[in-house]
């Protein structure tokens, strides 16, 4: 068993409410709230059409279409636009990813099984493995493998012929792909965060599945909090549910949703604790920086990794805060969010201070 099985969540952070990284205990829940069909599946509009153009008119000609790549942050719905896909095409899905392509032979395996129309679904294909890699170039452009036979020199490579099929890569990290693989998809959709709206229309369709009523006002708050985030949306529904629930409420309204996220941390903007407490050190300790990333997490009582890869990407993405040569520093939003009055120069201070950009450091 697991420390984790024992309730001690006195060091970790995580499980973390607001993160966009799904948890393995979640995987049931999240399957059961994926829509099956593009109609149903709110936001992303551009990529929602493109898509289902690109599908379309696959079905029309009676031939598989172009094998299809989704990038975007984490959360975002690629693997629920994966299995739609294959269930807007009736066709059958194989599910596997890039980490469990170690070697071309696995890659082999999968590809010389597959049937005619199928959905091969690759995860995380920016860590599969290189000789793999190749493989796939040759499998996604002529629906060919060459087989390996024996060992050493006297080894011969057998072209076997695939049944025509489609593969739908996906990718939190697209500039990691090489150029020749991205090269072989035919359709490329980037996935955005989503506004508010389209989280609160997700929530509303998710209450219903879970059995929760829910006013327009708690669906709307609950998105807000979201983080422009499904994931992170269905995550603090869930919450809210629990705590209208144990509170007799029963129902998920503008009460409950904010009891609750006030509860768990999760303020009106989406920060949680740890992002707050960044913030916090940030502009009352160091007098909104720059302030190098170690000494930053010491003053939040943090590994540098955490506050880097854990808080940093939503408040540099949000522009709560500015990563600057020189160390991190507090955008006016960060002294607006906490409440404080940013000193005249802070901003300018951080970013151009022509004393320290005499230091050396700049030069060259
Ligand atoms: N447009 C949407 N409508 C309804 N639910 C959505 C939508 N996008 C995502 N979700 C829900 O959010 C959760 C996460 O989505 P999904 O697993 O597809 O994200 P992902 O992009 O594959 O994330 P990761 O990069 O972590 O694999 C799922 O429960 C899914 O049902
Ligand atoms: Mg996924």
């Amino acid at each position: 068993m697991s420390p984790a099985h024992f309730e001690d969540h006195s060091a970790d952070i995580s499980p973390r409410l607001v993160d966009p990284n799904g948890s393995e205990d979640e995987q049931q829940l999240e399957a059961a709230l994926r829509p099956k069909k593009l109609a149903d599946f709110p936001g992303q509009e551009r990529v929602r059409d493109q898509l289902g153009l690109v599908l379309e008119a696959a079905r029309r000609r009676g031939a598989p279409p172009d094998h299809v790549l989704l990038s975007g942050p984490p959360g975002l719905g690629k693997t629920t636009l994966a299995m739609i896909v294959a269930s807007e095409l009736e066709a059958p899905i194989r599910i596997t990813s890039g980490p469990a392509i170690q070697h071309a032979g696995d890659l082999a395996a999968i590809l010389s099984s597959l049937t005619e129309g199928e959905v091969l679904f690759l995860d995380e294909i920016h860590r599969m493995a290189r000789p793999a890699e190749e493989m796939l170039y040759l499998a996604m452009e002529d629906f060919r493998v060459d087989v390996i036979v024996g060992k050493g020199p006297g080894a011969t490579a057998i072209p076997l012929e695939l049944p025509p099929f489609t593969v739908v890569g996906a990718t939190t990290r697209a500039g990691l792909l090489p150029a020749p693989l991205r090269d072989r998809f035919g359709f490329t959709g980037h996935l955005d965060y989503y506004k508010a709206s389209d989280l609160a229309a997700i929530l509303a369709r998710n209450a219903d599945l879970l059995g929760v009523p829910a006013t327009r006002e708690g669906i709307e708050e609950i998105a807000g909090r979201s983080r422009g985030t499904p994931r992170i949306a269905n995550r603090l529904l869930r919450r809210v549910r629990d705590y209208a629930q144990v509170h007799g409420r029963q129902v998920v309204d503008l009460g409950s949703a904010r009891a609750a996220l006030d509860l768990f941390d999760v303020d009106a903007s989406g920060l949680d604790r740890l992002d707050r407490a960044v913030l916090e050190a940030l502009c009352r300790r160091f007098g909104g920086g720059p302030v190098g990333l170690s000494t930053l997490a010491v003053a939040v009582g943090e590994e540098p990794d955490t506050v880097e890869t854990v808080a940093e990407p939503y408040l540099v993405r949000e522009g709560y805060m500015i990563r600057t040569p020189r160390g991190r520093a507090a955008a006016p939003l960060a002294w607006s969010h906490l409440g404080l009055t940013p000193p005249e120069s802070s901003l300018g201070g951080a970013l151009f201070d022509p004393a320290e950009g005499g230091d050396g450091r700049f030069t060259g």
